[in-house]
């Protein structure tokens, strides 16, 4: 059967780094405070002349680098974002025409959080319809320009960047111990709007709007959710978490991450932590520590990936990779 290989990978962060000792004396807050709630300690913030295309065009140049092929060997670009740099086009093919492809196809896909795992999951399904062999997976966010930078609960919690991945159709044998995306579980549920949103949009106030969160109630759910789409891939792929050698979760908040790796039973050591240096990035916040590990050895080929996040929506889901 058609499996979607990871044939590269790449990110790219703003130059600027906001630690969270910048915080104090713009709203009240402390650096203890931030990294007890949160783990975070810095987040990279875009400047104008950084845009989620700039972000994303550099961390697809940086994917196909890494996995020795051009522009021209791409049929299909997926971006997961929720802050595009317009309303439309998609931004996806504003990065098409940055990376001067004049051939194929590409969309951006809106899941908050959960975009990046959503788009693995659309692009495998484009490469086993035989739509597209090769599939730039962008996740790319500039979530500092929709934040209200007066409201301390919201705005010391996201950071910008992109990450991206080249996936590559390749024959598997239909096994877990093929390559490539093996199972996946998507869910939202939009009775929980009110909890996680930003108050604009094209249509309603013809504004972009400012993030609005309910973080205690963002909190309560999020273990719950994310253990139960863990849990159906096991079912489907007919693993347990001792099978897995990288859990690779969305960096909103290292005590949502230890909650739900100890609820799972992986072990501390086994998850990707990167909140600590970019923040919540969103779409971004998978690939930036994806490839934060494959450029420090820890995930290499082979290796058994659990990749989930949790977004507004609310949207959530899990995807397995063999690396
Ligand atoms: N500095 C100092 N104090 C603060 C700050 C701050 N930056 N922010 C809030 N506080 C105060 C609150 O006002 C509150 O004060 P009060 O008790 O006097 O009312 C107190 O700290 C505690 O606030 P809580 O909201 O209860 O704090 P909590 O421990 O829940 O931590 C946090 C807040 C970090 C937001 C947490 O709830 C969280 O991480 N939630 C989940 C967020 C998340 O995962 N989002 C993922 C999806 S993101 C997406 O999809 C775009």
């Amino acid at each position: 059967m058609i499996r979607s290989v990871v044939r590269g990978i790449g990110s790219a962060l703003p130059r600027r780094i906001m630690k969270n000792a910048d915080f104090e004396g713009m709203v009240e807050t402390s650096d203890e405070w931030i990294a007890q709630r949160t783990g975070i300690r810095q987040r990279h913030i875009a400047a104008d002349d950084e845009t989620t295309a700039s972000l994303g065009e550099a961390a697809a140049r940086a994917a196909l680098d890494n996995a020795g092929l051009t522009p021209a060997d791409i049929d299909l670009i997926v971006l997961a974002t929720s802050t595009p740099n317009n309303t439309f086009p998609a931004t996806a093919v504003e990065i098409q025409n940055r990376l001067g492809m004049r051939h194929g196809f590409a969309f951006d896909m809106q899941a908050v959080c959960s975009g990046f795992v959503y788009a693995v999951t659309t692009a495998d399904l484009y490469i086993k319809g035989g739509l597209a062999k090769r599939v730039l997976v962008i996740g790319s966010e500039t979530f500092s320009r929709i934040l209200d930078w007066s409201d301390r609960s919201t705005c010391v919690l996201f950071g910008d960047g992109a990450g991206a991945l080249v996936l590559e159709a390749a024959e598997g044998q239909g096994t877990i111990a093929d390559r490539g995306v093996l199972a996946a579980s998507l869910r939202s549920d939009g009775t929980h709007k009110d909890k996680l949103y930003v108050d604009g949009g094209p249509s309603t106030t013809g504004t972009v709007g400012h993030l609005k969160m309910e973080g205690r109630e963002v909190f309560k759910h999020a273990v719950g959710m994310i253990t139960d789409v863990i849990e159906d891939v096991f079912t489907q792929a007919d693993i347990s978490a001792d099978d897995l050698d990288w859990f690779v979760p969305h960096q909103a908040n290292k005590r949502i991450i230890d909650a739900s790796a100890k609820k799972l039973g992986i072990p501390e050591d086994k998850a990707v932590v990167t909140v600590h240096l970019h923040g919540n990035t969103s779409a971004a916040s998978v690939p930036l520590a994806l490839s934060a590990a494959v450029a420090d050895g820890r995930i290499k080929k082979g290796d058994l990936v659990m990749l989930e996040a949790m977004g507004g929506g609310f949207t959530w889901g899990a995807v397995l990779v063999r690396w």
